[in-house]
């Protein structure tokens, strides 16, 4: 049953009316950047936390299949450090067998509160077997079930199926409550761009981009 009418206006325009860019953007001075986008990363992170911004920690992550689609959801970041932004999948979802065909992806957070924005893209890896195990470990009881039903994806037909399922997987839970599925996999992405955009409400937004090269990075300004 739907519940919202669409004004009579019609949508482009009740579209064109909303705010957007309406936060308070703090100060960034892209001239004075450190060398890693991981650390520039992890500052613009902390201060999303610590001004309450909504869920600061949920990103899109952008996959492609086979054959070159591209699909995009939201998921929770796991952890960022120097080997990469972590998160964890079902092997057997969308998202899994886009990465194990493909291994590369792009993540995009944004910040409304902050007027920020951040996209980092390159090959995503796999995380060694004690990460992986703990990261499945640290879930809630209740995502760990679900993980185990091992059917994230595929068609939904019988709500009974999903009883079941999740009750078998309780069992499992509670026979073996240190063990890790084989289908769930902690991936990191490896940043090889990684660009930090800094929103400004007259259009002059700041932008700039951290390439891999070498070893190293580069940094390039954008324009808007
Ligand atoms: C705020 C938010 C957080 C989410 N966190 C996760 C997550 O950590 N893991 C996950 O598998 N799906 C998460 N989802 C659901 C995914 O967006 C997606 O629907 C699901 O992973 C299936 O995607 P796929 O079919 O492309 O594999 C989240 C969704 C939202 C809106």
């Amino acid at each position: 049953m739907l519940s919202q009418a669409v004004p009579a206006g019609g949508m482009r325009s009740m579209l064109r009316g909303l705010p957007v860019l309406n936060g308070a953007g703090p100060p960034f001075d892209p001239l004075a950047t450190p060398d890693n986008p991981v650390e520039l990363f992890v500052d613009w992170l902390l201060l999303a936390i610590r001004s309450n911004a909504v869920e600061p920690h949920t990103m899109t992550l952008s996959t492609v299949d086979n054959d070159g689609r591209p699909s995009a959801r939201v998921l929770i970041l796991k952890d960022v450090d120097a080997s990469g932004w972590h998160f964890g999948v079902n092997a057997d979802s969308q998202k899994g067998r886009d990465l194990a065909a493909r291994p590369v992806a792009a993540l995009t957070f944004y910040w409304p509160e902050l007027v920020r924005q951040v996209r980092i893209s390159g090959p995503v890896v796999a995380d060694p077997a004690e990460v992986t195990g703990a990261d499945f470990l640290a879930r809630p009881t209740g995502s760990k079930a679900m993980a185990l039903t091992r059917r994230q994806s595929q068609p939904f037909l019988d709500p009974a199926e999903l009883d079941a399922a999740l009750d078998q997987a309780r069992s499992e839970l509670d026979s073996s409550p240190n063990g890790v599925p084989d289908e769930w996999v902690s991936y990191a992405v490896r940043p090889e761009r990684v660009e930090f955009w800094q929103g400004d409400p007259t259009r002059r937004h700041q932008r700039i981009r951290y390439d891999a090269v070498d070893r190293s990075w580069t940094r390039t300004r954008l324009w808007p």
